[in-house]
């Protein structure tokens, strides 16, 4: 099967990353939203991105012209059926992926693989919301993703040895390096990450440190790029809690258990850098 038109489901921070990937490796590109402006909003960020690759020496303006090209946005989630892989990722809810899960099932052609960017969320569980449960498979981008070499593939109980080929030469043909896991709550990316940052929340909860102080600590001691606090901000905090219940309720086990500031500043908007306030402040 070639893969020539790739649709991405949600233009937000992970959606636009993964259009931006697939548009500058050479396949055409649908990204859809469900309102204008936030596809619009989408391609802003993937033309700011591109345009300073441009500035940087990095990229050619023929380059950044022809992966601009390959792009087209949409609202209407019937264009499906111009795609032969579909990568959704809307916002991290199960009620939501199912339902646009059941929707590109009956839009996308019956070649088309539908893969899910969720970070947590079971695949075998979006998988029977289709009728193709043999061709959902997940594909777990790294934020920001332009940068981040990761992705995690993510067979359900379903997927076809073929469809994982096909996804993991999907993802080496966009530059990454793919790394299969299976399908258990928070795959290992987030089973991993989420308790550590979940444990830096929990040290400001309790007064241990300030937020400047762990993110110290684990930057110069453990030599990580960016404090989990800091982190926590650039993924979301409402997409860490998410996961973090996801964990929680998944395996019944209280060591995952979101820290209660988590949820307060959940509850106050303050997700981190999209609303301009999380741990820190932003412009
Ligand atoms: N989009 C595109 N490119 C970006 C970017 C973004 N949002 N942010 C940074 N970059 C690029 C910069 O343009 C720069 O590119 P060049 O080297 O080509 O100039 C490069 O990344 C380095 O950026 P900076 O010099 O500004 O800053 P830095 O060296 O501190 O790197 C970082 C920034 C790459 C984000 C680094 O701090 C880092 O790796 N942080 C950890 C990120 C991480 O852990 N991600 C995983 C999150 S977990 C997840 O995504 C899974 C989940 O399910 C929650």
């Amino acid at each position: 099967m070639e893969i020539r038109t790739i649709l991405v489901v949600g233009a937000g921070q992970m959606g636009s990353g993964i259009a931006q990937v697939a548009a500058q490796s050479g396949y055409n590109v649908i990204l859809h939203d469900v309102e204008e402006r936030f596809v619009e909003r989408g391609l802003g960020t993937i033309r700011r991105h591109l345009d300073r690759a441009v500035e940087k020496g990095k990229l050619t303006a023929a380059a950044r012209d022809e992966a601009l090209a390959r792009i087209r946005t949409t609202t209407a989630l019937e264009e499906a059926r111009g795609a032969d892989f579909v990568i959704e990722a809307v916002t991290e809810n199960l009620a939501i992926k199912a339902d646009v899960f059941r929707r590109l099932d009956e839009a996308a052609p019956p070649h088309a693989i539908l893969a899910s960017n969720t970070s947590s969320l079971p695949i075998t569980e979006l998988a029977a919301n289709t009728k193709r449960p043999e061709k959902v498979i997940g594909m777990h981008f790294m934020n920001p993703v332009p940068v981040m070499p990761l992705v995690e593939i993510i067979r359900g109980l379903a997927t076809a040895d073929e469809v994982y080929r096909i996804t993991e030469e999907l993802a080496k043909a966009l530059g990454k390096t793919p790394v299969v896991v299976n399908d258990f709550p928070g795959f290992v990316s987030n089973r991993v990450l989420m308790p550590m940052i979940n444990e830096a929340i929990y040290c400001v909860y309790e007064g241990v440190a300030t937020p400047e102080a762990v993110d110290q600590v684990m930057k110069l001691g453990m030599n990580h790029p960016m404090g989990p606090l800091a982190l926590a901000d650039l993924i979301g905090l409402d997409t860490c809690l998410a996961i973090l219940e996801v964990l929680h309720e998944g395996f019944g086990d209280p060591k995952y258990r979101p820290c209660p500031l988590l949820r307060q500043y959940v509850k106050a908007g303050w997700l981190g850098r999209k609303t301009g306030r999380g741990f820190y402040l932003y412009d």
